[in-house]
């Protein structure tokens, strides 16, 4: 669905739901990210886009006109509401914690958006490394825009979700995926430094490539505790060099500093030194049209972040196997997994007169490798979020 077929879908639902018209709808991207992977909370590169897939929420003022925020979500069975007379906290149900914890932040801010009935609806599929999350927290600061008649600063509001994130969900996040949901703009990548926040849009137009998303539909359950350590263990080797972040160190400085650091932490940090490298490297590929060259700085991404970082799993390295066996002759440039890792999604440039068939050959081969059906589409580099009804 395009966002004016979701805007209309979502315009139907509200209308089942509450018995009446929204007066407001915005919508917020998923992502993938291209390459530059657990780089962002290193001070470091980051190459995203936002995808075609949206969370959309509608909204209208409460009829009874109190204090309080009622969400529904089309596809979650219970409703979360929150009390805006009241200093905002986590509570239950999970799901209504990301659009609480936005709502906690506008509070923090003085804004005051008024008593809500508010409906959720999303495109980008659940805990699949596509970021839903950050697509639900910058859509519910978005709406909020809208009802209020403010505009904020697209980098604080990404911020702004980003501590929605740490604090309501838990999870200590990099500043990726709320950024790619805010700033992404159609046809183009997002090369951010996540040090300096400094952004540039690298365009994504050449008709002859594509970028598949192949999603495993595996999701390993470690993940929540698995990412906090990983990024503990970036803070201890940045520590024991001497640095503020990894951002600070070249590769030569981890090799002469290698004594320091145990052999786990030596890894993870040489799996983020070299990421920031390729990173810089793959968009200046990406620039230049250079797709071969783009898709090496994939593989070997995929394969620092299978053997250094050890986020990866059988099943995202099965699909990387399979592209690798079909190869540049069968169409693909490179793969590799995307997003946090520990299941999720792979990503994979290939030739755009070849999406049919890698897309066949992958899916096959997968099933007979894993038992698993994979779900692959691709997408372009669509635009971040927006108001679509004010
Ligand atoms: C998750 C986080 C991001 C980033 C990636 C790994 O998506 O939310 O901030 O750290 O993992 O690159």
């Amino acid at each position: 669905m395009n966002l004016k077929e979701l805007a209309a879908h979502i315009a139907a639902e509200f209308q089942k739901n509450y018995g009446r018209a929204p007066r407001w709808i915005a919508a917020a991207p998923g992502r993938v990210n291209v390459i530059g992977e657990h780089t962002d909370y290193n001070d470091g590169f980051v190459l995203p886009m936002a995808i075609e897939f949206y969370t959309v929420m509608a909204a209208d003022k409460r009829p009874d006109g109190a204090g309080i925020v009622t969400l529904r979500s089309t596809s979650q069975p219970d409703t979360a509401t929150l009390d805006l007379a009241q200093t905002i906290k986590p509570a239950p149900p999970k799901w209504g914690n990301y659009p609480r914890g936005v709502f906690a932040g506008f509070q923090a801010r003085g804004v005051n958006p008024g008593g809500l009935d508010v409906l959720v609806h999303s495109t980008v599929p659940l805990g699949s490394g596509l970021s839903s999350s950050a697509a639900l927290e910058v859509c519910t600061a978005t709406l909020i825009e809208a009802v209020t008649g403010k505009a904020i600063d697209a980098e604080e509001k990404a911020l702004l979700a980003q501590k929605a994130e740490h604090d309501f969900a838990g999870v200590p996040c990099g500043i990726m995926d709320q950024f790619i949901s805010a700033l992404g703009r159609e046809g183009h990548l997002l090369l951010l430094d996540c040090r300096t926040r400094k952004t540039e849009l690298v365009p994504m137009s050449d008709p002859s490539v594509a970028l598949l998303i192949i999603n495993t539909n595996v999701k390993h359950e470690l993940s929540g505790g698995e990412y906090a350590e990983r990024r503990a263990q970036c803070e201890e080797a940045a520590a024991k060099l001497g640095v503020k972040s990894l951002r600070d160190v070249t590769a030569d400085q981890l090799e002469r500093g290698k004594a320091k650091l145990s052999e786990v932490v030596f890894r993870r940090a040489r799996h983020v030194i070299g990421e920031i490298e390729r990173t810089l490297h793959a968009a200046e590929g990406i620039r230049q049209s250079n797709w071969p060259t783009v898709g090496q700085f994939m593989y070997a991404s995929h394969y620092a972040l299978r053997d250094d970082y050890e986020v990866s799993c059988p099943e995202l390295d099965a699909v990387v196997e399979i592209a690798e066996d079909i190869g540049y002759k069968g169409g693909v440039y490179g793969c590799r997994m995307t997003g946090g890792g520990f299941g999720g999604c792979c990503v994979a440039l290939v030739k755009a007169d070849a999406v049919e068939s890698i897309s066949k050959k992958i899916a096959s081969d997968y099933k007979a490798k894993t038992g698993i059906e994979a779900t692959i589409f691709s997408s372009r580099p669509a635009a971040g979020a927006t108001i679509i009804k004010s």
